[in-house]
């Protein structure tokens, strides 16, 4: 089984919505215009519900399969929300909004999902209920969460999730998935070191907040490398410092850190979170300053299940011809994760080809990856919920 016809049919209406949704990019929770234009279209296909504002502003659709007898319920997730980047594509749809960009390919995730419902409302070729979400709040808002927080389990209980992101440098027509951790734990940290500003040229009657916050930021170089088993992997990367001070002859009072961890196990997460504390307090003390480390755990590691990434990989194999079921990991976040830490579900890569990367000025969505991604989630349904 190819690709399916039905969305060759399709192509050029959901690149319409695709061109559409990416003209109008919205941020976070405010996607209003896009989930507005989501329900409509949903109720257009005869979804059996849709529902608004689940999250804050996610929209959810129930679409019965022909038979109804198994009690099997299937989610498929998109994201719906862009990035505040200027864009830089020069497409002639490129986004009308200045400083927010469909850069991370959302719009087409929407719109892959929407084609999917299209073709189930026609065809209900299953047995049993396929919901369909989609949420807001992906880039750093926690929209998954969210929409759990709201009873989205409660309401609909589902009992797998199956959700794709496009991901440049795969060729298109090409899917990619991993048993595990497939994107990573992201957690923020700021460090806010206290010593004793002065006159910098009197440097004895000080205690060098710089210096400190200087070998802070070598000193965590030592939490991956000297911390987490060499098979393992972390990041710990600083990424600002600022003081209070901007002169050039005046020692500051304070300086704060800010950085990034990431994990791809929640043992290494948790190692690392320690180690920083750990570095953080001793090496300010070593100096005599004071360091308080503030440790925001943000998006959990997003782990595929083992039985539904068969599935997956199954109809990858389908719709694609093949599959490459040992993609390496990505260490950005994905909130998808909270669903995944709910129930079983799996997270795939749909090739988006030779494109700059997420979150890039230039980054383009690859339309002609619309049929497969499109098939893919329409065949989950089929195959997860087959007619007996
Ligand atoms: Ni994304």
């Amino acid at each position: 089984m190819p690709v399916k016809n039905r969305f060759a049919e399709l192509l050029p209406e959901i690149t319409a919505w695709r061109h559409d949704f990416h003209a109008h990019p919205e941020l976070d929770y405010d996607v209003h215009r896009t989930a507005g234009r989501v329900a409509e279209l949903l109720r257009e296909f005869g979804a059996d519900e849709v529902t608004e504002g689940v999250g804050r502003s996610g929209v959810v659709a129930v679409i019965r399969g022909r038979n109804d007898a198994s009690g099997r319920m299937i989610a498929l997730r998109a994201d719906m929300d862009a990035l505040p980047i200027h864009e830089a594509t020069g497409l002639e749809f490129a986004s009308t909004a200045p400083g927010k960009m469909h850069a991370c390919g959302h719009d087409g995730h929407t719109s892959m999902l929407l084609g999917a419902a299209k073709y189930l409302a026609e065809t209900r070729n299953f047995d049993g209920t396929a919901i369909l979400i989609f949420q807001p709040a992906e880039e750093g808002g926690a929209g998954a969460r969210t929409m759990l927080e709201d009873g989205l389990l409660e309401r609909w209980p589902v009992q797998e999730f199956y959700g794709l992101h496009n991901m440049p440098g795969i060729p298109v027509g090409q899917f990619a998935i991993r048993e595990g951790g497939i994107m990573a734990a992201a957690d923020e940290f700021e460090i806010t070191v206290t010593g004793k500003g002065g006159h910098a040229a009197k440097p004895d009657e000080c205690i060098d907040t710089l210096l400190v916050a200087s070998q802070i930021v070598v000193a965590l170089q030592s939490v991956v490398s000297r911390n987490v088993d060499p098979l393992k992997s972390g990041v710990v990367s600083c990424c600002t410092m600022s003081t209070d001070s901007t002169a050039h002859n005046v020692i500051p009072q304070v300086v704060k850190i800010r950085g990034t961890a990431r994990s791809l196990d929640d043992g290494v997460r948790e190692l690392q979170a320690k180690a920083i504390a750990r570095v953080v307090e001793n090496t300010a003390a070593a100096f005599g300053a004071r360091a308080e480390l503030d440790y925001h755990y943000g998006y959990p590691v997003t782990s595929n299940h083992a039985e539904p990434v068969r599935h997956a990989a199954e109809v990858a194999r389908a719709v694609a011809g093949d599959v490459d079921t040992d993609v390496a990991p990505m260490m950005a976040g994905e909130d998808f994760s909270f669903m995944l830490n709910e129930r079983p579900g799996a997270y795939i890569f749909l090739g988006n080809g030779d494109t700059a990367m997420l979150h890039h000025p230039e980054y383009r969505f690859a339309d002609d990856a619309i049929p497969f991604g499109a098939s893919w989630l329409a065949e989950i349904v089929e195959q997860r919920m087959p007619i007996a």
